[in-house]
């Protein structure tokens, strides 16, 4: 691996960002989260205990490492603290090993409010967000009405800037008697956490040009999928933020040189959770066998993820649209009890076969997957580490992906613990 790498979910998220970050951290001084919030949920699964980690770096589980929140997360104070509570109390320490961007706009309880409170006006037609408040906070940072972390150390100018909300958000704060929309109560608990939170605050854009003037490793760890970026996936069926490598640049303030390299995050199938298109989904006895055999549940909100065959089609569009250099290939394993595996390499559209993902929404919801089957493997390969002892049809299967997408693999997952991997 090259120094300053960049790891990006190439799905709909949910590919195993966590363990993929968690294993580069080795060899990383600097571990960074540039967009997205609490709707994240990496898990890793180390020393025989499980951490899921929604806001902070997976890098602070690596004794050492520094890891940083930069300004384009979307940061929910009371959830950062929550976390750090509980790194403390299972004996990680992160005084002097995490700092946030003073720029970072704060998910706040009335965010959380609206989100559901969308998603109801929404109704059949609803996105299926995760409920943490994401869009509305995103919302509210783009129409230049947000808080931000610096806000919390200026008292007046906070308790300004809250007493705006009511008259912004009408619609939302009629329903008086929620407390998620009761300023003054909001204006002191955010008093009684910032003492917690001021020395964290840091410029990280500045610290990561000095980071990388002392020739330090950076690694930059995304949130969520390509497929779930506001530009670039499946709008409107996307979270509220830049999940690809541009993302890492507005959401840092660093130039494009400081990545030297892009790892696609992939699953050997396909899942996605939530509303929208996907083109690949199983309905059927094998789509639940993909769910029961890969533990496809929610991080964050514990909701059933949808799934399917893998698509290579929208993973090109993955690879083009970042300039993906390798692949980390996660739960190969999971395949391992299916006869049969398909992969999705074409979409039909109205009769038409095409290569690539259809940038109108309502052309993505029609088509249908053009498949090449796979003869299954149907032995274990839980726990591999040697690409050379995986059976041949795993191989094929492997080879095909790589020669599709030309996009070389770096690492294969074989299960969730560190060591169950095959670097390449
Ligand atoms: P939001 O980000 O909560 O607004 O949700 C918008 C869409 O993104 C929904 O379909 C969510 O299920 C999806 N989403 C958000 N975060 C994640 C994630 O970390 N993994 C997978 N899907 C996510």
């Amino acid at each position: 691996m090259s120094k300053n790498v960049i790891v990006i979910g190439s799905q709909w998220g949910d590919e195993g960002k966590g363990k993929v970050v968690d294993l580069l951290a080795e060899r990383a001084d600097v571990v960074v989260r540039f967009q997205g919030g609490a709707n994240a949920g990496h898990t890793i699964m180390t020393g025989g205990r499980k951490f899921v980690l929604h806001l902070i770096p997976s890098g602070i589980l690596h004794p050492g490492k520094i890891c940083y929140i930069g300004n384009g997360v979307v940061l929910d104070p009371k959830c950062l603290i929550d976390e750090l509570d509980a790194l403390y109390n299972e004996g990680i320490e992160t005084v002097g090993r995490l700092f946030i961007s003073p720029a970072a706009n704060l998910v706040l309880p009335y965010h959380k409010l609206m989100d559901q409170s969308d998603e109801k006006r929404r109704e059949g037609d609803g996105i299926g967000t995760t409920l943490r408040g994401i869009g509305p906070a995103y919302r509210d940072k783009v129409e230049r009405c947000g808080i931000r972390v610096a806000d919390l150390f200026s008292p007046e100018r906070l308790r300004a800037r809250l007493a705006l909300q009511p008259a912004i958000k009408a619609q939302y704060f009629s329903c008086e008697n929620d407390e998620r929309c009761d300023i003054n109560k909001i204006f002191n608990n955010l008093m009684d956490m910032a003492p917690r939170l001021k020395p964290l605050v840091a410029d990280i854009s500045l610290r990561l040009a000095e980071h990388k003037k002392e020739g330090k490793s950076i690694l930059f760890e995304g949130a969520q999928g390509v497929m779930l970026d506001v530009d670039l996936g499946t709008y409107p069926f996307t979270t509220s933020s830049n999940t690809s490598v541009g993302g890492a640049l507005t959401g840092l303030g660093i130039g494009p040189k400081m990545i030297d390299e892009v790892v696609g995050v992939v699953k050997a199938y396909t899942t996605r959770v939530g509303a929208g298109p996907f083109p690949t989904e199983l309905s059927d006895t094998v789509g639940m066998a993909l769910r029961e055999n890969g533990g496809e549940f929610g991080a964050t909100t514990g909701r059933p993820r949808r799934t399917g065959w893998l698509d290579l089609v929208a993973l090109r569009y993955a690879c083009r649209t970042n300039g993906i250099d390798k692949l980390a290939i996660n739960k190969l394993d999971v395949l391992d009890k299916f006869d049969k595996i398909k992969v999705g390499v074409a979409y039909e559209l109205d009769g038409v076969q095409i290569s690539d993902v259809p940038l109108d929404i309502s052309d993505l919801c029609r088509v249908k997957p053009v498949y090449k089957e796979f003869e299954g493997w149907m032995v274990p390969t839980t726990g591999l580490t040697s690409y050379d002892r995986l059976p041949e049809k795993a191989k094929e299967y492997l080879k095909f992906i790589v020669e599709i997408l030309g996009v070389k693999i770096g690492l294969i997952s074989t299960g969730p613990g560190r060591e169950a991997t095959i670097m390449m």
